[in-house]
Order: structure tokens, then sequence, then C-alpha cells
């Protein structure tokens, strides 16, 4: 006698031990790598409202948050500078002596050995337009000459120790006139992190509290429009050809479709940056109760995982992999 259903799914869902053997994906602590801020002549840490238990670091407070992104087992740190003087060209962000710099031979000296020491390069924390480039006469964002901007910043990053510049502003050509740049220098060990696929996301909102940006407008002549899924996996392949050694998509949730999609055509490392936005969303339906914090963030990292992220930029890396750790 036969007996009906005689394909029972639930099977392997009948308890965790089962779950825990069947489960497809999942998510460790060396795939998580942490983005910080610095801010130039801050004596203590000072708190970024818009992103609960997310910080502007002072230098002492940011090496010791990197020492326990490290004692957590993360597989990487990604440092940005907030600068206490601005001005058209984004001259901080090539000064050896800029914060963001200063920062980074302080974190290499701290971690390098047992993280990857990253860095933001991209000029928006460091002019006083808040662009991510700098400016034509009329006003517009002038690729070309931006460029040169890059690889100039991309060298002081190099000097100041950064193991992986990570490509953010969206200028046509960025990886391969870095690559260029560095190699001529003999960096030719620098890693590339081409920002491949960043959309142009109203879900950046906190991270201009978080680096006191000066922009007013939007970035859409640069970053791309979020009903492009194509273009994502375009940019893609062309910074793959340009020689980045690993590619981006930006934000995560939203744009989860993107990141399969690219995941199965490049055949380099694909991360996925889970933007400030994604953080607070979830931080205060958690403060008010209506969601399991700590579950629905292993949830969001899993789903990012799932998608075809190799690793995941969120600021609850150390807490992730403290939780992880634990299980
Ligand atoms: C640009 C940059 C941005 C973020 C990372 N790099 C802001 C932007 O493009 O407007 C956003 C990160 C986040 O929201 O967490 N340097």
């Amino acid at each position: 006698m036969s007996s009906f259903p005689e394909i029972r799914p639930r099977r392997l869902r009948q308890s965790p031990a089962v779950r825990n053997l069947v489960r497809e994906t999942s998510v460790e602590a060396r795939q998580l790598v942490l983005p910080m801020f610095v801010r130039e002549g801050l004596a203590e840490a000072q708190p970024i409202g818009s992103m609960p238990g997310v910080v502007q670091h002072s230098m002492d407070s940011l090496r010791r948050a990197a020492a326990e992104a490290a004692e957590a087992g993360v597989g990487g740190v990604m440092l940005f500078g907030v600068p206490a003087v601005r001005d058209a060209q984004g001259s901080g962000a090539d000064d050896p002596n800029g914060i963001l710099n200063l920062a980074t031979t302080a974190l290499v000296e701290e971690v390098g050995d047992a993280l990857v020491v990253q860095t933001d390069l991209c000029l928006d924390e460091f002019t006083d337009h808040g662009h991510c480039g700098v400016l034509a006469a009329d006003g517009s964002v002038d690729n070309d000459a931006t460029l040169d901007r890059y690889v100039s910043m991309a060298l002081s990053q190099a000097r100041a120790g950064s193991q992986l510049l990570g490509l953010s502003g969206m200028m046509d050509g960025q990886v391969a006139v870095i690559r260029q740049g560095l190699d001529a220098e003999g960096f030719t060990d620098t890693m590339l992190l081409g920002y491949a696929a960043k959309y142009a996301s109203a879900f950046y909102g906190p991270f201009r509290e978080a680096v006191d940006s000066q922009l007013t407008g939007d970035r859409r002549t640069y970053q791309l429009d979020p009903g492009n899924r194509r273009e994502g996996l375009l940019e893609a392949l062309i910074d793959e050809a340009e020689g980045a050694d690993i590619v981006m998509v930006k934000p995560a949730m939203g744009f989860l479709d993107v990141l399969r999609e690219v995941r199965d055509n490049v055949q380099i490392p694909v991360w996925a940056y889970q933007i400030s936005g994604e953080y607070a969303m979830i931080e205060a339906a958690a403060a008010n109760g209506w969601i399991d914090r700590r579950a629905a963030v292993l949830e969001s990292l899993l789903s990012i995982r799932r998608a075809g992220a190799d690793a995941i930029l969120t600021y609850w890396a150390t807490e992730a992999a403290q939780w992880l750790d634990a299980r």
C-alpha cells in the first residue's frame, strides 16, 4: 500500500542536527570585513546617532577595536578617514600625514599580520563639495581628472601599508589606471577591490553622518541606477577585465539578484557591502522589539552569502564573528 505523500522534504527539517547537516550555506568569521571610521582630532570615540553601536574612532580606540576584531577572527578591516579640513581637490586623501594614511599605518602595525588591512579609495570624505571626484568648471564630476587624483591616493595608501584598496568612487577606468600606477612604483602585491556594481542608493543615509559628508545633491551621474541589473554585471565584467582582484556589489540586501548574477559570471571573488542603512534598519527594528536582533543579523548575513557573496563588509563583523565562534 502506498502512502501519501510519497515525497516529504520535511524529513530533512525534522531536528536541529539534521538541519545543520544539510544546510547549504554558512557564514564564517573569516568571511566578514569590518568597516571602521577614524576621525582626525578626536581624543575618544564618538557615537554615530543613526548607527547605534558604530562610532567615529580616535586613533587609540581604532587600534583597540581592530585588535578586538582580529581576536574575534574577522577576515579584514576597511578603513574610512574623516579629515578636519576639506578642499575642492580632496588634498587630505593623498597627504602622507592625512588621517586615513596615518591610521592605516597604525592599523597595519596593530593587526596587519592577523587580518587584511584595507582602505577606502574615494575622494568624498576629503572634498568640500562631498563628491567622489574633482569637479569640472561646469560643476560636473570630471572623470579623467579624478583618475589622476585616485592614482596619487592609491600610491599614498600603498605607502602607508594598505594591503587592499577599495575603489568605491565609480569613475570609469579607475581599476586600470590605479593598477598601472601601483605597478609602475613596484606595488605589484597591493590588491584592488573594484566597487563594480555600486548603486545610487537611498540607504547610504547614515553613512553620510558617519563621515560628516558635505554632499548636497546626489551621485547619480556615477553610481548605478537601482533599476539596472544588466549594467551591474557589465561593470563587474569591466572591472575584472581591467585587473581587479575582487569585485563588489553594493548595497547588499536590495541587490541580491545582481550579486547572484555577478557571482555566476566572473571568476574572481565577489564581495558584498551590507551598508549603513541596512544596519540602521535592523538596529532600529530590534531596538523597538519588533525583530530578534541576533537572529535577524545572522539571517541577513546568511542571505547575502547564499546570493553569492564570498565575503561581506558589515558593521556587525566583530559581534557576528563572536556569535559564530560561540555556537
Ligand atoms: C564612498 C562610500 C560611500 C559608502 C562607502 N563608500 C557613500 C556613498 O557612496 O555615498 C557607503 C557605505 C555605507 O552606507 O555603509 N566613499
